[in-house]
């Protein structure tokens, strides 16, 4: 991006109502904060269900920037949102408080590093690649050294809320079974077929799309989930039952997920769960764990 642009944006920001500037002659209320300003990296499904939100009501941030690997993605939605597209993650850094990753494993491992050693915050969507335990190791101590935070929605299920509060005592069990149209798994059956049944880390390679719950269950318990992958012809809804026993009794929640319009395969639940995270960091009270 040309860096021009960017120092005009951010000098607009010093008359526009929703960045307050602290300094001598602009000094804020004790109270008043900047408001938090969000860049983009991945602009699919997930991007275009926060930015659309973000039109129609206040979220309490400025998502001010847009990243694609596909420049032409990072441009559609920037110009649909009001924002700004860049062509290096590195472009907005400077700018940003906080990223929203929406895009893939491989960002996660790229992108994210570079976002907490520039002291942002992130959140990621691609949960599946914190199965890499080098790797979430690896962010939660870059995080720690740049005083930066690490946030993992709930995603597209139910229930975290319960089980991260069980995860105070002991957990002795945890299991997913995911049930998907046999299309959304990328194959044509009449009758039901268990694709994958073992631990979440092995389901990573051969189902890197259906492993983000499983991953987001697995790091909320602190214990690798037992995973069932199925395929049913007889629903039409991404499907999650997870069940979680420990010394303080048992959570069974199923979650039946519609799909975001412009993605079959990512529910719209994941991307609302992204939307309510945006809009509680500056509220002054919090609900669930
Ligand atoms: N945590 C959950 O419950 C949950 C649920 C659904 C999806 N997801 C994950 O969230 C991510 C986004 O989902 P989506 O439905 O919006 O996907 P999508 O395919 O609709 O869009 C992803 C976008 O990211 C871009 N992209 C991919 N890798 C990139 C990279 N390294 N750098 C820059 N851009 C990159 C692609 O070009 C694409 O435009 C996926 O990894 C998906 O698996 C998580």
């Amino acid at each position: 991006m040309n860096r021009t642009l960017v120092e005009e944006l951010m000098e607009t920001k010093v008359t526009d109502a929703t960045f307050p500037v602290s300094g001598p002659e602009n000094s804020l209320d004790p109270v008043e904060k900047r408001t938090t300003v969000v860049g983009i990296v991945g602009c699919g499904a997930i991007a275009r269900t926060i930015t659309d939100f973000a039109l129609k009501e206040n979220l309490g941030v400025h998502i001010k920037f847009f990243y694609d690997q596909d420049m032409k993605r990072a441009e559609d939605l920037a110009s649909h949102a009001g924002g700004v597209a860049v062509q290096n993650v590195q472009d907005m850094l400077s700018y940003v408080d906080l990223i929203v990753e929406a895009a893939s494993p491989g960002a996660v491992m790229e992108i994210v590093p570079k976002v907490l050693e520039s002291k942002s915050d992130v959140i990621i969507m691609s949960l599946g690649a914190l199965m890499d335990q080098d790797l979430k190791h690896h962010l939660e101590d870059l995080a720690k050294r740049n005083d930066s935070r690490i946030y993992m929605p709930s995603g597209a299920i139910a229930g975290l809320d319960g089980v991260k509060s069980a995860s105070i005592g002991e957990i002795r069990e945890v299991s997913l079974v995911t049930r998907k149209p046999p299309r959304s798994l990328g194959i044509s059956t009449d009758t039901e077929k268990v694709l994958y049944d073992g631990k979440a880390s092995g389901a990573v390679r051969k189902f890197p799309a259906n492993i983000n719950v499983a991953a987001a269950l697995s790091i909320a318990c602190g214990m690798e989930a037992d995973v069932k992958i199925v395929a049913d012809p007889k629903i039409d809804r991404n499907c999650h039952e997870i069940h979680v026993v420990g010394d303080f009794g048992e959570i069974t929640t199923t979650t039946q997920n519609m799909s975001c319009k412009t993605n079959p395969k990512t529910s719209l639940l994941a991307a609302y769960s992204v939307i309510k995270l945006l809009k509680t960091l500056n509220e002054h009270s919090r609900r669930g764990t």
